[in-house]
């Protein structure tokens, strides 16, 4: 059964827990003993008590314990460093956050490398418990591949959240801090249950009261809410508006070389950090879709970031800079401008130039979150540059949590991607702890999908994508349909129905790309909105997302003979984007324009790919409806009917994707359907 506001927590009653009984008489932890205070160990210890508990549906009675014996029965649990002179615990050292679990001749022993890793191994532990997968002779060793996992908010202080489709923020009202501190601690328990170790708390368009975060009005109540993500091994991040010393400081400028400036964020930062000392620092949008930026001076991104990274530095902080720079002032008129360009003409002269607690936020494509877009040259080209890559789970391109769109069905195709930049090249591949000279990635950044309602996403299958990215982040390794799996057992239980879930998650993504704009064309939505089609509605706007769909032809050229942007990837992926016999067809109308009649791989033309894609996508969501209702007597009537109502809603998407796509292209070229199915004039 499930308690949708649980998630992947839930209350069930698993036999493992049963027969771990006789172990929790005694449990050893290293509570409030270990070094740097010990918060999060004692929250690891808490988080084992609360799980087992959730599993046995009884507080069973613990005997806490701070000195263990080798041979004792009961649960151990600590950091590698104590537990290994008692146990022999194999292995090399892990990297920070990592774990051993290990169960054997009635002793379970859960070992962090740090307090973190404790933290998370317990949560294994209840995951593997939760999914009856724990039986004598477990042992698991794991570690996050990523050092830096974080989750970005988009919330305004009124409450509101930009792109936010699940209610009201869970931090704000009314232009000030306003929460329910048990509702937080449960959030900071789910991010920490699959790994995130970073939060940034508001939007990155930094406006009205949220310029004054980092006041001393705010900042009391920016500390409290670190205090509770501290205990869960989050830091937190502020966005912050680069205008400030201006706006708020009243300087005569923002110019980032101005001595000035410099000082007073210097200042700034050093009142920030009185409040908050483990602040993780700031993350910046600058020049960007109207935001302030070092371009208002002259001066460089490099210039820009550096001066904030001094400021932050002497207080261990750090700065993460966004690279979604890019032109939104242009002239559909005007062919010789490609904002697909955008980031990698910006960033890429400046590689090298950042100081050491400078990270570049790049999102994963040239674009903004599309649907289908290429991954961005940018990675595999950066060597000299920390960064992280930024994907979005809000839906804001992806169906906004009415369609359900699978989201690391997509993302795994992103790790696959090889950047073809020397060995070991792919996206997972690169992924890691950055040593200088290497491109390496040092983790994720992705805009949350959460908000009030009390199921947290809208929709409670949009869970697995909250899910799935933390699991993402901590191993780019893993595949959807491992994620889908785990977030199935672990949300309706082991019985037939998560199996069944699963299989509907994994369908959704593709259906939702068949019925959206097809084969990597991008932004064919309504503006502003981003939900349901408008096929021209950005086609004549200053956003540089255009197709120029005539009567022949769609799509813009992007290889030599057109704006020169398959260049800017490796040789390799240059040659084989460029062209179109070699170009993967998912994204062939990113990089191509190409006639209507343009064979495609199985035969058929590019107008009735167009047709048939929509005529399967629309089929392929009443497919999912339908089987959502079989599941009616397996589910909650709760959860059973609003996902039903989120799956109606969709398909009335669906269809207004299907036809007007269709009925677009039939009146530009008046060439109908080969197997006559209906398409409106
Ligand atoms: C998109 C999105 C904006 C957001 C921006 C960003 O353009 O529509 O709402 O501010 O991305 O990533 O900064």
């Amino acid at each position: 059964m499930n308690n949708e506001y649980n998630c992947w927590l839930q209350e069930r009653k698993s036999q493992a827990a049963i027969a771990l009984l006789p172990l929790l008489n005694t449990i050893f932890a290293e509570e409030g003993a270990l070094p740097g205070g010990g918060e999060v160990a004692v929250q690891a210890v808490e988080e084992f008590r609360r799980g087992i508990k959730r599993l046995l549906g009884f507080s069973p009675s613990v005997h806490f314990s701070q000195s263990a014996q080798a041979g004792g029965c009961g649960v151990f649990l600590g950091t590698v460093s104590r537990l290994e002179k008692i146990f022999s615990l194999s292995g090399q050292k892990q990297a920070a956050g990592g774990f051993t679990i290990r169960f054997r001749d009635k002793q379970l022993v859960i070992a962090g490398q740090d307090e973190p890793g404790l933290l998370y191994g317990v949560f294994r532990f209840l995951a593997l418990l939760a999914m009856d997968l724990v039986h004598d002779g477990l042992e698991i060793s794991d570690a996050p591949v990523s050092p830096l996992r974080m989750i970005n908010h988009w919330d305004n202080l009124d409450g509101t959240i930009e792109r936010g489709y699940a209610g009201p923020s869970l931090f704000y009202r009314n232009g000030r801090f306003d929460y329910d501190r048990q509702r937080i601690e449960d959030y900071a328990r789910l991010l920490a249950s699959v790994g995130i170790n970073r939060i940034s708390i508001n939007n990155v368009n930094v406006r009205d009261e949220a310029k004054l975060l980092i006041t001393e009005e705010y900042l009391g109540d920016v500390a409290a809410l670190a205090a509770v993500f501290r205990r869960f091994g989050i830091k937190l991040f502020l966005s912050i508006n680069f205008g400030a010393p201006w706006s708020l400081g009243k300087l005569p400028s923002a110019d980032p070389l101005a001595p000035d400036v410099a000082a007073w964020w210097k200042e700034r930062a050093a009142l920030i950090y009185k409040y908050i000392p483990d602040l993780a620092g700031f993350l910046v949008k600058a020049d960007s879709e109207g935001e302030p930026g070092p371009f208002l001076y002259n001066r460089t991104h490099a210039d820009g970031a550096n001066m904030l990274a001094q400021a932050v530095g002497p207080h261990g902080g750090e700065i993460i800079w966004r690279c979604f720079v890019y032109n939104c002032q242009q002239d559909w008129r005007d062919h010789s401008f490609d904002r697909a360009r955008a980031a990698y003409d910006h960033f890429m002269p400046l590689d090298g130039a950042f100081n050491d607690n400078v990270i570049l936020q790049i999102k994963f494509g040239p674009y903004d979150f599309q649907v289908r877009e290429p991954v961005t040259p940018l990675f595999g080209s950066f060597s000299k540059t920390r960064h992280v890559m930024e994907l979005q789970i809000t839906q804001e391109y992806t169906g906004h949590q009415i369609d359900l769109c699978y989201l690391p069905w997509f993302w795994e195709d992103l790790m696959c991607f090889d950047t073809a930049q020397g060995p070991a090249s792919r996206i997972s591949e690169l992924v890691g702890p950055y040593s200088g000279g290497h491109s390496f990635i040092e983790g994720f950044a992705a805009v949350v999908n959460v908000g009030l309602d009390r199921n947290w996403t809208g929709h409670t299958l949009a869970q697995a994508n909250l899910y799935g990215y933390g699991r993402i982040a901590w191993n780019p390794n893993l595949t959807a349909t491992e994620i889908a799996r785990e977030w199935s057992v672990l949300s309706f239980g082991t019985g037939p129905a998560a199996e069944r879930i699963a299989a509907i998650l994994l369908k959704s993504y593709p259906a939702y790309e068949k019925y959206n704009a097809p084969f990597g064309v991008c932004f064919m939505v309504t503006p502003g909105l981003h939900y349901g089609p408008n096929i021209e509605g950005y086609e004549y706007s200053r956003w540089g997302t255009y197709h120029r769909a005539d009567a022949k032809a769609i799509g813009i050229d992007r290889t030599p003979s057109g704006t020169g942007y398959t260049s800017q990837y490796s040789a390799k992926n240059a040659a084989m984007f460029a062209d179109p016999a070699s170009c993967p067809e998912n994204l062939i109308l990113f990089f191509h324009r190409l006639r209507y009649d343009y064979k495609m791989k199985n035969g058929e033309t590019l107008l009735q790919n167009i047709y048939d894609t929509h005529f399967e996508g629309y089929e392929e969501a009443a497919a999912m409806l339908e089987q959502w209702k079989s599941l009616k007597d397996s589910l909650e009537e709760e959860v059973y009917q609003a996902v039903l109502s989120r799956f109606e809603r969709q398909l009335a998407n669906a269809r207004e994707w299907r036809d007007q796509i269709n009925t677009y292209f039939f009146r530009k070229t008046g060439i109908a359907d080969k197997r006559g199915r209906k398409i409106y004039d």
